[in-house]
């Protein structure tokens, strides 16, 4: 374990689906401190706009959705038997439900919002203001933590990580297609990389890391010399 006597902010950022959660709990779970999934809370604000008739018949309604903004409420809590962080909205655990391609469909969409990003950036500040942190998403090194003492930018082939993506849903039980899960992996991957706020993009000093090839012992033990070199120098 690395100690230090500062909170220290580790900001993972890169393409839908390649394994930055993987990485990032792993880190945070090495190093003893908070993963945050930042798209959580944009999957939380999506599956609520569709449990409340935000989204209907495909379309969003923005106005709606930022008069409700206030009675959104996220919170993440740790499941010590299941050595998992789960995703609370509005004090229902959602953890499962976020994960559904309904869900997947709309959350860039969601994102692009001004007042949602806004608002999921305070949550993200407030988190890590008393803790030190890994954090994944998509504009954590760019826009939420600018300072970050690490940044990574995550990438991997697009097929490869559609089919990670495919296995993992299929062994949790969801009935999905491949060509499904390739395409709305490139539809988001532009969508987040074309918004007009805080678009996905690799901050000038980040480090990129592509995982296309390596496992996770590989990525985690590369992320881990990465964290030793950056703290050494501090
Ligand atoms: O990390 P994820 O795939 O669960 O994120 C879901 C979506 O949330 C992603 O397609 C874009 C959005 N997102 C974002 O706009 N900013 C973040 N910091 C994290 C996620």
């Amino acid at each position: 374990m690395v100690k230090n006597i500062r909170n220290v902010i580790i900001a993972i950022d890169g393409h839908s689906s390649c394994g930055k959660s993987t990485v990032a709990k792993q880190l945070a779970e090495k190093l003893d401190f908070i993963y945050v999934d930042s798209g959580a809370m944009y999957r939380a604000v999506t599956y609520y706009c569709l449990q409340n008739n935000i989204i209907s018949q495909n379309r969003i309604n923005h106005q709606l959705l930022i008069q409700e903004l206030e009675m959104i409420n996220i919170e993440f809590i740790k499941d010590q038997s299941l050595d998992k962080y789960l995703t609370i909205l509005n004090g229902e655990i959602i953890e499962e439900e976020i994960r559904k391609i309904k869900v997947s469909e709309f959350v860039s969409q969601v994102s692009k919002i001004r007042e949602v990003r806004e608002k999921m950036v305070n949550l993200q500040r407030e988190v890590a203001k008393n803790n030190s942190i890994v954090m994944d998403g998509r504009d954590i090194g760019t826009i939420v933590f600018p300072n970050a003492d690490l940044k990574i930018f995550m990438t991997a082939d697009t097929k490869i990580r559609a089919e990670r993506r495919y296995k993992e849903l299929l062994n949790k039980g969801h009935k999905i297609s491949l060509e499904e899960v390739e395409r709305n992996i490139t539809e988001r991957d532009e969508i987040d990389q074309s918004r007009e706020i805080s678009p996905l993009k690799k901050a000038d000093d980040a480090i990129v890391l592509d995982n296309s090839f390596l496992n996770h012992e590989e990525q985690l033990s590369w992320a881990l010399k990465k964290v030793s070199e950056i703290l050494a120098n501090n």
